[in-house]
């Protein structure tokens, strides 16, 4: 029996304290209008003390089960994206399972940077559909806040913490009909490691290191990669672009969203921005857009959606599917 993958709910958590552009302007070189005007971001969430990934990402799993009206019980497959894991091992995916209370089945992480929700969709969707595991949550999970130089301005202005997910079922193909995973593209190419990194990690300095980034560089690259993938995306599907009902793109930065939108003449009104409320939250941020704009009553049951990102590796990719 030919086995699909479905999207059956969202969830999402934030940590309680936004820090606004204005707050963070009286402790960095840095101004309400720069960030506003070069990236669109008016506030960022920063975890409490104590508050790892893991909480973030088991918060937002217990709200997508629940929206999926499911319970932790009928979980056997947990897959995080992150770039900041709770620990070096065991994955963070190990520790949410554990806080969710759930015994069976397979966890592990991903890690694709800001592409990783796209990776981790792309995967997920393989298991289910082999036939492997039959209900999968799929969680973007950060907190940036721990890998910051908070005196580098550069960097420091840009990321957030947060937590996104997605309960995905294997359905046969009569039972899902048209609600399913469409295509998915995914891309990599480490010669470019160099603009986009931490300048620390396990087998070099012993730390965690903070992140370092070369922005222009990066933004010269985004939109021509991020397009690309969309359009590689939507031709496996066999749709065209004009089909979709909602872009959900990876939010990095306004500009990069909108260079998109122009280079693909796609309509803005159907791009979800979520960015100056939330920040990059890297892994995150596509699920926590989709479930925003999914609350406000934008995204609604049988929609096509298309999610895409770019992200350190540097990896870049996008996802289709009829929600
Ligand atoms: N406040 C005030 N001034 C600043 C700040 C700040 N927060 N940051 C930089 N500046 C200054 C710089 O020092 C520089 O000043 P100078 O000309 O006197 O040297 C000037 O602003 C311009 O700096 P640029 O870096 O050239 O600014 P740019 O217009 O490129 O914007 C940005 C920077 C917002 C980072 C942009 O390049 C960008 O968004 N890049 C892409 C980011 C991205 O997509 N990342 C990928 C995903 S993230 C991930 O995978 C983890």
């Amino acid at each position: 029996m030919p086995f699909t993958a479905a999207i059956v709910g969202s969830g999402i958590a934030l940590p309680a304290h936004a820090v606004t552009n204005e707050e963070l302007s009286k402790t960095v070189d840095t101004s309400d209008e720069w960030i506003t005007e070069r990236t669109g971001i008016r506030q960022r969430y920063v975890a409490a003390e104590g508050q790892y990934t893991s909480d973030l990402a088991a918060e937002a799993a217990r709200n997508a089960i629940a929206d999926a009206g499911l319970e932790s019980g009928d979980i056997d497959l947990i897959i995080v994206a992150t770039a900041t894991p709770d620990l070096t091992f065991p994955a963070t995916a190990a520790i949410v399972q554990a806080k969710l209370g759930v015994k069976q089945g397979a966890a592990f992480d991903v890690n694709a940077v800001c592409t990783g929700f796209v990776y981790a969709l792309s995967i997920a969707e393989k298991f289910l559909i082999s036939g492997q595991n039959k209900t999968a949550v799929i969680i973007g999970a950060e907190t940036f806040s721990r890998i910051l130089d908070w005196e580098d301005r550069r960097t420091c202005v840009l990321f957030g913490d947060g937590a996104g997910a997605f309960v995905m079922t294997r359905k046969t193909v009569e039972e899902a009909g048209d609600r399913t995973i469409k295509a998915s593209h995914l891309r990599c190419d480490g010669s470019m490691v160099d603009l986009l990194y931490t300048d620390g990690g396990v087998s070099t300095t012993g730390k965690a290191g903070h992140v370092k980034m070369e922005g222009n560089k990066v933004f010269r690259e985004a939109v021509d990669r991020i397009s690309g993938a969309m359009v590689e995306t939507a031709k496996i599907a066999d749709i065209a672009l004009s089909e979709v009902d909602w872009f959900v793109p990876h939010q990095a930065n306004q500009r990069i969203i909108g260079g998109v939108v122009r280079k693909l003449g796609i309509d803005g009104d159907k791009v979800v921005a979520t960015i100056g409320q939330h920040g990059n939250t890297s892994a995150a941020s596509i699920p926590l857009a989709f479930h925003t704009a999914r609350d406000d009553g934008r995204i609604k049951k049988g929609d096509l959606i298309m999610i895409e990102g770019m992200g350190g590796g540097l990896t870049w990719g996008a996802a289709l599917f009829r929600f």
